[in-house]
């Protein structure tokens, strides 16, 4: 694996791969890799000749609330998990790279930024927009795999894609899971193993969900409140938001049908977790 964090360096060596017909596919990640990220690019090994996978704590997308330096960074780690796995190049940028002195052009995201992870994140999705269009003109990639675990996240970038005309090919790839469903995400190492077992919960209500759909019910309030239900069983857990969304815009599903997005945020301690299920 080579690794690179100069902008002019990364240019020439995708350049000659270009030149020479490979297909490039790029996993944008902020590090603190684990297991949903390495799932991410065995897809991106199965669709291509060449992996890339950028390592970049986006201080953009922090919100003021929110500690960038508390965030987990582990470059060493990373690096043995990434080459382990068979990227082939990683990018590491430094924060001046990305963001020289006088940087301030951003990307607007439209109204389906401003609800739920938006809604308790300002500015979130505008550092998320931003900072992917940047890597994308670096990269130049054919397709970038995104996981479905950040759903709002693959939507607003889904449509940032099409409404700029983005030549590059977009791959969802579904939640990786522990073996009892927790959905695997860097936060869960803050988890107490009591609150492990609390945060269990949040999978179970979206089978609660997805249990009634199947037998039927199709009312989009109705599945938002057997998902509140399944959750308020659980002590020590606090919903930040329950959304039972259409597809493209985020917005609340009257009728639930196939693609119909349930997406729930909680607390559990001081961690706040999210998942998701696509019906159908
Ligand atoms: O999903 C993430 O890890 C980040 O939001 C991303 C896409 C790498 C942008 O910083």
């Amino acid at each position: 694996m080579i690794e690179i964090s100069q902008t002019p360096e990364l240019r020439r060596w995708l350049g000659d791969e270009r030149r020479a017909g490979h297909r490039i596919a790029f996993v944008p990640t902020m590090g603190a890799l684990h297991e949903g990220h390495l799932t991410l690019v065995d897809e991106a090994r199965r669709r291509a000749d060449l992996v890339v996978m950028s390592i970049f704590v986006n201080p953009l997308q922090f919100a003021p609330q929110e500690d960038l330096s508390r965030y987990p960074r582990d470059l060493a780690r990373d690096r043995a998990l990434a080459s382990g796995r068979g990227v082939d190049l990683l990018f590491v940028p430094s924060v001046e790279t990305m963001y020289p002195p006088g940087s301030d052009t951003r990307v607007v995201p439209g109204p389906a930024s401003e609800r739920w992870e938006g809604a308790v994140r300002p500015g979130h999705f505008a550092g998320v927009l931003t900072v992917v269009t940047k890597l994308f003109h670096l990269v130049a990639p054919d397709l970038a795999c995104f996981g479905q675990k950040d759903i709002q996240q693959f939507v607003l970038i889904r449509k940032m894609v099409r409404d700029l005309d983005l030549p590059i090919e977009l791959v969802m790839v579904p939640t990786a899971r522990d073996a009892d469903g927790l959905a695997l995400s860097s936060r869960n190492a803050y988890l107490s193993a009591a609150e492990r077992r609390t945060a269990l919960a949040l999978p179970a209500a979206l089978d609660a969900a997805v249990a009634a759909w199947k037998g039927g019910e199709r009312s989009g309030k109705r599945l938002e409140v057997i998902v509140g239900e399944r959750l308020a069983r659980s002590e020590g857990i606090v919903a930040d938001y329950i959304a039972v969304v259409e597809p493209e815009g985020l917005t609340p599903a009257g009728t639930a049908g196939a693609g119909t997005i349930i997406a729930i945020a909680a607390r559990v301690g001081t961690t706040r977790l999210i998942d998701n299920v696509i019906l159908g």
